[in-house]
């Protein structure tokens, strides 16, 4: 069982930015949170993080995955590139965001990959991506 998490731009700095919307998690702690969950659960997992829209584009084409557990982050407002990647791909994906979008400014309600995605987990902290990566296991062993 193989999962590909992606963390869109500016969650490398995770913890240390808007801390009051994001917490004080940092990326390495929570990649070392869902590495764990996943061996646990016997999914292999690999995690990836870039700021550009084309790498995260080429990442969703050609990695090795059964599943795609995706943070956009502002990507998810503007991106119709990685939408059409996600639904070019066609395997399950699903959307995960640390904060709620739907609670914030008026341009982060229109999410382009929802449509796409199998789900979406939005405004439970981090938390977030280790329940995304169980809802994983039960969508693969479907
Ligand atoms: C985010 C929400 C986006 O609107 C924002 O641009 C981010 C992070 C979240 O995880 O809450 O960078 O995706």
């Amino acid at each position: 069982m193989k999962i590909l998490v992606i963390h869109g731009p500016n969650l490398n700095l995770l913890g240390r930015r808007e801390t009051g919307v994001y917490g004080s998690v940092s990326l390495e702690d929570l990649n070392r949170q869902i590495l764990e969950l996943s061996k646990e659960l016997d999914i292999h997992t690999e995690i990836i993080q870039s700021n550009s829209e084309g790498e995260l584009v080429d990442a969703i084409q050609s990695r090795d995955y059964a599943l795609l557990i995706i943070n956009p982050a502002a990507y998810t407002h503007t991106s119709v590139a990685i939408r059409d990647a996600i639904a070019a791909v066609g395997k399950p994906a699903i959307e995960v965001h640390i904060s709620n979008i739907y609670k914030r400014e008026e341009f982060r309600k229109k999410s382009f990959i929802s449509e796409v995605a199998t789900g979406q987990i939005s405004g439970l902290g981090v938390e977030g991506y280790l329940l995304a990566v169980r809802a994983a296991q039960k969508i693969l062993l479907q």
